[in-house]
């Protein structure tokens, strides 16, 4: 029997939260940091546009703070905003301090200045997003990667994947984890754990999530005994490429922010027939104008056009886009880009506190994989990254006070293996992962009604039941785990959106087209709840 590793820490994910919690902690503690594939592979690595914070000097923390409540349709907590928004500045500043390099103002004077250059995006009312050109998420996890690398206390362990957590005497006391490379499963001790485990975008048919965004730490966490929330709030971007050699390619939305327009296929623009702010309307309402004009013309995109801007702009401002754009033959300089909305951002997740504690005591979430109630039911462009650090460094000032109080975890059993064999069916597995992402993508898409959702309940009944009989049968493999978590996140999601009885933010439905007169999140609680009382 193999010796079960053991850290005063388990990080599962090395995104943008993984990576600043493990920076953030005393360099004492020893840490375990893992992830499913290479280490950067997390939505963070894809991210564009950038990320929000309080910079420029007409810009004011309290209108970033109404911003944001605004576009989280009635549903955000105040108080999780502030604490965010309040703390802005600063998470740029130990980013910068980290070694990112964050664009300046082309007419800055001298680097002392350090005035960055601001970009704008759906919902903010001041230029507010500081940014790489448009590869901010691989500017951010590269330094943070090789600052973790460096660092002698933190243990890296890519090709693992979370299978389930250790709970003994009301407690997270670590994981079960697969290791892809030897095919066995370990027991990884902590005294703390991180879920850091991004969204679960890949419950739709078109997502911009890179491929492991399977919702894993929802589900583990779910199975633990932790309250979820907000899970029908799937944020779906207005704007992917559209083209057939294209998977997953995001077109960030500072192009609008810049003065991209969006236009039907005749050439017309449109947005400004669904709201005053035009192309720069939070993204629930863009997405939702878009779907509702292809649907009413029967296309299959529309387009956005940044051409009337000089080539030299496109090139320092969006490298990576007119690049993978040429591949395919797209020049964005001189012709509008076919986009289409697609699933992006999970806004619910695990229930948190300001601290990112969930209700198992010794367990954290943070990063999308949170609910924290910043973003109600519809995130604002580019808070997700500014969530990620502001909450890392929150809970790792949590897990370093509570610490030294914490016993070492109990005993655990190690996995049992002795009832399963190898599978020699795992065509199932890919039929059953098509089937939930396209049922998902048609019953619990942009548009809803109560019989597309009771249809999509039964079918993920159908399916969770197949993929229990598979999990009990079977030796686990990273893709029978992540059928398995997204479909017990895209049930969650579906309870969810079930239980609101009304239209907000990124929620609409044709049953209940309008919005009740008071916002309350939608809870859902385990059988097993860590919940006291
Ligand atoms: P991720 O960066 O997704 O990392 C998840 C980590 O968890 C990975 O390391 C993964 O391997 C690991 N993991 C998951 N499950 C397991 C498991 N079972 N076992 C082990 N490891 C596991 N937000 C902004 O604010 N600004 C932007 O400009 C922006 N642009 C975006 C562009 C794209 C294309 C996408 C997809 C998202 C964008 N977002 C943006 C959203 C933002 O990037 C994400 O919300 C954020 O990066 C999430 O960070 P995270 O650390 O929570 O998770
Ligand atoms: C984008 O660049 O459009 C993505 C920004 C975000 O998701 O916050």
């Amino acid at each position: 029997m193999a010796t079960p590793h053991q850290h005063d820490v388990l990080i599962i994910g090395t995104g943008a939260a993984g990576l600043s919690l493990a920076l953030h902690l005393p360099p004492q503690l020893r840490i375990a940091l893992i992830c499913k594939g290479q280490l950067n592979e997390g939505s963070t690595y894809w991210a564009q546009g950038g990320m929000a914070a309080v910079l420029h000097t007409r810009d004011t923390v309290s209108s970033h703070v109404e911003d944001t409540l605004a576009a989280g349709a009635g549903l955000c907590h105040r108080e999780a905003v502030e604490f965010t928004v309040n703390n802005s500045r600063h998470c740029v500043e130990w980013l910068v301090s980290q070694g990112v390099d964050f664009d300046l103002r082309e007419d800055q004077h001298s680097i002392a200045e350090r005035e960055f250059h601001l970009t704008m995006e759906g919902g903010h009312s001041h230029r507010r997003i500081i940014h790489a050109a448009d590869r901010t998420g691989r500017a951010i996890s590269e330094v943070l990667t090789e600052k973790a690398m460096q660092a002698e206390n933190i243990e890296l362990f890519p090709q693992r994947v979370a299978v389930d957590l250790v709970v003994a005497n009301g407690r997270c006391q670590g994981a079960y984890i697969l290791d892809r490379e030897h095919d066995r499963v370990e027991l990884f001790q902590a005294r703390s754990v991180v879920l850091a485990t991004g969204g679960a975008s890949k419950a739709y048919l078109y997502t911009s999530n890179p491929d492991g965004a399977s919702g894993d730490g929802i589900a583990m966490a779910w199975r633990a005994g932790c309250r979820v929330a907000n899970l029908e709030f799937n944020q779906f971007h207005p704007t992917c490429l559209y083209h057939p050699k294209a998977k997953s390619f995001l077109i960030t939305e500072a192009i609008r922010g810049e003065g991209g327009r969006l236009l039907l296929p005749d050439g017309n623009r449109f947005m400004q027939r669904f709201d005053e702010r035009g192309e720069l309307a939070p993204r629930d309402i863009v997405a939702r104008a878009i779907d509702h004009e292809m649907k009413r013309l029967g296309a299959d995109c529309v387009f956005l056009d940044i051409s009337h801007k000089p080539r030299d702009f496109l090139r320092s401002h969006f490298p990576t886009i007119m690049e993978r754009c040429a591949e395919l033959g797209i020049d964005i300089g001189s012709e509008p880009i076919p986009v289409v909305p697609a699933a992006h951002y999970t806004c619910g997740g695990v229930v948190v506190d300001t601290r990112g504690r969930t209700d198992l005591p010794g367990l954290y979430a943070i990063g999308e994989t949170s609910c924290t109630g910043l973003h109600g039911a519809n995130r604002m462009a580019s808070n997700s990254l500014l969530e990620c650090i502001v909450y890392a460094e929150a809970a790792a000032g949590d897990i370093a006070a509570a610490l030294p109080g914490t016993g070492a975890p109990d005993p655990a059993p190690p996995w049992d293996e002795s009832q399963v064999t190898d599978s020699d069916e795992d065509v199932v597995i890919s039929h059953n992962w098509d089937e939930l992402r396209r049922f998902m993508w048609d019953y619990v898409g942009i548009v809803r009604t109560n019989k597309r959702l009771q249809r999509a309940l039964h079918r993920v009944e159908l399916l969770q039941a197949e993929i229990a009989e598979y999990y009990g049968n079977y030796k686990v493999s990273n893709d029978l785990l992540e059928l398995r978590n997204l479909a017990m996140v895209a049930e969650l999601m579906i309870r969810c959106a079930i239980s609101r009885k009304e239209s907000r933010g990124l929620h609409y439905t044709l049953d209940y087209p309008d919005q009740l007169p008071t916002a309350e999140d939608t809870v859902l609680r385990p059988a097993n709840s860590a919940l006291q009382g």
